[in-house]
């Protein structure tokens, strides 16, 4: 390793960041582009199983909420693909890896949205997953990557709330609204245990030793576990893993190994939902492709 290269990453270890603007190592380059581009992706991807709901909201604030949901999260998309084009990938590139099942996204947006009970559920389960790992990222040693996080840590926040008063809505009703809750929460249940990923060591983990992310994938699940079991017990809800339990002298939450081979199979485009919404997501862009061609051909 060159002299340059270790004196980089001694910086970065040490808590400090770097620019858009200063000399970066082409390896750090090319793993920051790569997870970036799969939050890019994950955020515009994620969209999709909520969309479905929207002409279906049961009422019309929920409609305006998960219409406002879904524009925060196209808006996160945007945001992310810029700082991917700043570190050198046009953001063409990205749609074009993404489409063509090159680049990959989060396991959770692979799968359907039955029922008015998944739409709650994506959005107080699988945000409060997703936040844990954005807030983490708020000291990530790519600056330009970190500020964006707080913008859309706050959103997420919000977003967290709504799908939470989602949830407690259906709790409060009828015997069949609760049923519904269940049954999605029984059905996301193994996602969500897989979404932060398989524990890395943090000694082999190559996005804790550039900082890029300052949390192990563990650290991450077990985080989600401590804030949102206690939660969903209380509603009356039950969790499918009967080895689920925090254990009293570790205060670390046992529970059966998450199907790791899905989580593989899922994100590699083999999802029950994955190329039907590549599909909706390729005629999207075929369809508005006049659009950023009159505007470039204005633009130029
Ligand atoms: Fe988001
Ligand atoms: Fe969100």
């Amino acid at each position: 390793m060159g002299a340059r290269v270790q004196e980089f990453v001694e910086y970065v270890q040490g808590g400090s960041q770097v620019e858009a603007g200063d000399w970066l190592p082409d390896e750090y380059r090319a793993k920051l582009i790569k997870f970036i581009e799969m939050h890019g992706n994950s955020e515009l991807m994620g969209v999709l199983p909520e969309r479905e709901w929207i002409l279906r909201a049961p009422t019309l604030q929920r409609k305006l909420a998960l219409t406002a949901k879904v524009q925060d999260e196209v808006g996160h998309a945007q945001l992310i693909y810029r700082v991917v084009e700043d570190l050198g990938k046009p953001r063409e590139q990205c749609l074009e890896d993404l489409l063509s099942g090159r680049a990959k996204f989060h396991n959770v947006f692979h799968y359907p949205t039955r029922t008015w009970g998944d739409v709650g559920v994506i959005a107080w389960l699988v945000d409060a997953a997703a936040i844990i790992s954005q807030k983490a990222l708020l000291k990530c040693s790519y600056a330009p990557y970190a500020r964006i996080m707080k913008k859309i840590c706050w959103e997420e926040s919000f977003h967290i709330l709504h799908g939470r008063d989602v949830i407690l809505a259906m709790m409060l009703g009828t015997p069949g609204q609760r049923e519904l809750v269940q049954e999605a929460v029984t059905r996301w249940w193994g996602p969500l245990m897989q979404f932060h990923g398989n524990p890395i060591p943090a000694d082999e983990d190559p996005m804790l030793y550039w900082r890029i992310k300052s949390q192990g994938n563990e650290e991450a699940r077990q985080q989600f576990l401590d804030g949102y079991v206690p939660q969903i017990l209380e509603l009356g809800l039950e969790l499918p893993d009967p080895a689920l339990r925090k254990d009293p002298d570790t205060g670390r939450w046992l529970y059966t190994e998450p199907d790791w081979e899905e989580l593989r199979h899922v994100v590699t485009g083999h999802g029950p939902r994955t190329q039907e919404r590549l599909d909706l997501r390729r005629r999207a862009r075929e369809e508005s492709a006049w659009v950023r061609r009159a505007v470039l051909a204005e633009a130029a």
